[in-house]
């Protein structure tokens, strides 16, 4: 309409660490943290499946705690640490001779997902390995009662779960609640 002014959507500037990497961008202030990680870092491992608080597809680790990223606006992640499912391989990189493996060495949450075969589309998969990591961290020997429960937060459409289960038990058999980086990561 002549003569209305629409205010321009309120930015914000932010100011990160995502996978040990400061980050810094100006973002509309309602900019989600799932979308400034994929959009603005391209950092696409972390998906999106609802947006609406539900599926766990989003899930990532804020200061070493799993979160919905989905539920947190990127401004209110600022001055805070983020890993996403692109940073969790490389905490596992050290040999037992102090070397530095090839890059790709998969964290034993994804280790387990893969031995297990608990994924089929992987959708799912980074915000499940994000919330066993978690799970783990919290119960690093838990029941499979304790390992449904934890998931009950996180939606897979096609394994059926059991493969899912099986895999974080078998994290958990390998020691991964206890191991570096599981848990809360600063
Ligand atoms: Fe965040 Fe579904 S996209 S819970
Ligand atoms: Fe397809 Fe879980 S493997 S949604």
């Amino acid at each position: 309409m002549e003569g209305v002014r629409v205010p321009a959507a309120r930015e914000l500037s932010v100011q990160l660490t995502v996978n040990g990497v400061p980050h810094a961008a100006t973002v509309p202030a309602r900019t989600l943290l799932v979308h400034f990680l994929r959009d603005h870092l391209r950092l696409t491992g972390t998906h999106v499946g609802c947006d609406t608080t539900q599926c766990g597809a989003c899930t990532v680790a804020l200061d070493g705690v799993a979160v919905k990223s989905c539920t947190v606006l990127a401004a209110q992640a600022g001055g805070h640490a983020v890993t996403t499912i692109e940073g969790i391989a490389s905490e596992h990189r050290t040999t037992p001779d102090g070397s530095d493996p090839a890059d790709g060495a998969l964290d034993p949450v994804q280790r387990a997902f893969k031995d297990e075969h608990a994924l089929q589309c992987g959708y799912c998969t980074p915000g499940m390995v994000m919330a066993v990591r978690q799970l783990l961290a919290d119960h690093p020997d838990p029941t499979e009662d304790q390992v449904r429960h934890a998931l009950s937060g996180n939606i897979c459409r096609c394994t059926g779960y059991q493969n899912i289960v099986a895999a974080a038990l078998r994290a958990a058999a390998g020691g991964a609640g206890t191991g570096t980086g599981t848990g809360r990561e600063g």
